[in-house]
């Protein structure tokens, strides 16, 4: 089965071609990702209307290198899927409309993904993860742990009761002047600092669930900040450092938590999954290893290029609900909001 995947939401224009064989073992035939980040770097984050814009202009061309690259034709194609929300409603309607015109003139089914559902899913792409298992999804827009039991059938066991993970860190590298994105430049600086030099707090420690809070953090590290400005190159290093221990220690608790009702309601986990431009930290990959040791299972943390936003990742989530006969009519709707 040839699927062919579009990724227009958020800031990178991406489109996919991925194989999935009869036995559901996942080949990507390519996967072309254009992303607008230095577009939004000087805004200090993604800007809505550029972003839509920018889809427009380049989805064509990164459809056809896709299509290219993989050495297929429209004919070939199984199916047409594309990210239907949620995310950024303008880059949203590019995508799917484009993807909806190419299932239409080449009389093709159509699969409207959740983006959140593919990136749920892409550990069967790389890994043949079987169901059910644990899935920490960390990005810039969510923060969740789910119980991924079938195609279709997540349960959400914690989420964030306001800032996403990278969010925080975007935030954090903002107050201290680093630049955007700043998940990795805060990594870079903390590898400097002391974690232990300033008292940040760890917020939801020891609750029975699995949910987190990051603004509360947030608050404190800017009121450190401020009481010590004007900032030295090694106030920011140790800033950064302190931040990132708190957001360690945080997923450390919470993600046990969740880890522990996961096997209290469905059995051991397969495996505990990790997804989004977060999972890239090198401390926190550290701390679901030693997470996943604790409860007997293995951590599958997709290469870089499939754990951030990517078009393979919607390629794949079409072609698994393809093959159990699941598609959509060329009416449906895009979504900003779309929980899972
Ligand atoms: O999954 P992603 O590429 O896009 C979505 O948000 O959907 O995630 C981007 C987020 C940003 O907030 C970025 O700062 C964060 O992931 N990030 C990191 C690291 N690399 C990217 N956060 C912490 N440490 C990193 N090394
Ligand atoms: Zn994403």
């Amino acid at each position: 089965m040839l699927v062919l995947g579009i990724e227009t939401t958020c800031d990178e224009t991406a489109a996919a071609v991925v194989q999935r064989a009869e036995d559901g073992r996942g080949t990507i035939l390519s996967n072309v990702i254009l992303s607008q980040v230095m577009e939004h770097a000087k805004f200090g984050g993604v800007v809505p209307e550029i972003a839509a814009r920018a889809h427009v202009e380049v989805l064509d061309a990164v459809i056809a290198q896709a299509m290219d690259e993989a050495n297929v034709t429209f004919e070939q194609l199984d199916g047409v899927a594309a990210a239907a929300g949620p995310g950024l409603i303008g880059g949203v309607i590019v995508g799917l409309t484009t993807a909806k015109s190419i299932a239409l003139v080449r009389n093709k089914p159509l699969v409207a993904v959740n983006h959140l559902e593919a990136h749920a899913l892409s550990a069967r792409l790389t890994d043949n993860t079987a169901f059910p298992y644990c899935l920490f999804l960390a990005s810039g827009g969510h923060t969740q742990i789910l119980a991924i039991r079938g195609v279709g059938d997540y349960v959400r066991l914690g989420t964030t009761q306001d800032d996403a993970i990278g969010e925080a860190f975007d935030k954090t590298a903002k107050l201290l002047g680093l630049g955007y994105p700043g998940g990795p430049q805060v990594e870079q600086e903390a590898t400097r600092g002391n974690p232990r030099r300033f008292p940040l707090p760890r917020p939801m420690q020891h609750r029975k669930d699995a949910d987190f809070s990051f603004s509360g953090l947030k608050t404190a590290l800017r009121l450190e900040a401020e009481a010590i400005a004007p900032l030295t190159d090694q106030d920011v290093s140790d800033l950064c450092a302190s931040f990132q221990q708190a957001v360690v220690d945080v997923v450390q608790d919470r993600l046990r938590s969740g880890l522990r009702i996961f096997r209290a309601q469905y059995g051991a986990p397969t495996a505990l999954v990790a997804a989004g431009g977060v999972a890239a930290n090198q401390a926190i990959r550290k701390v679901l290893h030693r997470l996943a040791f604790e409860v007997g299972t293995v951590l599958v943390a997709p290469p870089m290029e499939l754990c951030t936003d990517n078009g393979a990742m919607i390629a794949w989530a079409g072609a698994e609900r393809l093959a159990l006969g699941i598609t959509d009519p060329l009416e449906v709707a895009p979504r900003a909001r779309w929980p899972l």
